[in-house]
């Protein structure tokens, strides 16, 4: 069964209700990585919003394991169930990287001595060196802020995980050993990945691609 389904999903801002996704029906399976691509402005960024119920659709439905994202309770679903890695990676400028990384799982209550593990394992896989981890966001380049936000996403442990260009700021090398690490979450621990990119190279490593434009949303492989 998919982990994740856009049923007839309709949505727009405001009232412009339809404009952004017009009727698009998708589903996401467990294990597998789907690349999301589209211009700039194609609405990319808002249908991983309506997949994280931080968006809810104007028309049809978004389900998880089958049920609307309506009637989940949103902040738990986003703390369990699905980690986004955001555009503007969303970190906590007041908490410094490990503080960060540990956030979400201090809200799962996962115990003090495990989450440090898991938050320094996440570290070391995405290259973090570890003097970097008393710093705070606004002492890292963007690239390593990039990375505290996928380690982040990594070490919360949810099935899914939405990544919105996760390599944007990163160079060829660390951004293909990013993209090594989502296929890996996903191929080997099961989860179901779910990126956008405008890279040709970081998209042909999924295992489906799938193009927003005009409302719509089709396979492009
Ligand atoms: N909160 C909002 N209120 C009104 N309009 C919005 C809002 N957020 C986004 N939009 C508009 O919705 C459209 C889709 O935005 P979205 O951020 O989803 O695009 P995107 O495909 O992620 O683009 P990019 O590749 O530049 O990140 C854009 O025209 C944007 O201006
Ligand atoms: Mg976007």
């Amino acid at each position: 069964m998919a982990i994740l389904e856009l049923k007839n999903v309709s949505f727009g801002y405001g009232r412009d209700a339809g404009r952004i996704l017009h009727d698009v029906s998708a589903a996401f399976e467990t294990g597998t990585v789907y690349a999301l691509i589209g211009r700039s402005g194609a609405g990319k960024s808002t249908l991983l919003g309506l997949l994280s119920a931080l968006l809810l659709p104007t028309e049809g439905s978004v389900c998880f394991k089958g049920e609307d994202t309506r009637r989940l309770n949103a902040l738990a679903y986003r703390r369990r169930c699905v980690a986004t890695v955001y555009q503007d990676f969303a970190l906590f400028p007041l908490l410094n990287v490990t503080e960060n990384i540990l956030y979400p799982l201090e809200l799962q209550r996962v115990p003090a001595a495990e989450a440090l593990a898991r938050a320094e394992a996440a570290a070391d896989q995405v290259g973090l060196a570890p003097e970097l981890m008393v710093r705070y966001p606004s002492a890292l380049s963007g690239g390593e802020q990039q990375r505290v936000a996928i380690a982040r996403a990594l070490a919360a442990g949810s099935e899914v995980i939405l990544a919105d260009e996760p390599t944007g700021n990163l160079d060829e090398q660390n951004a293909a050993q990013i993209v090594d690490l989502l296929v890996r979450a996903a191929h080997e621990a099961g989860r179901c990945v779910i990126l956008v990119t405008h890279d040709s190279d970081v998209a042909a490593r999924a295992d489906h691609t799938l193009r927003l434009t005009d409302g719509s949303l089709l396979p492009a492989d």
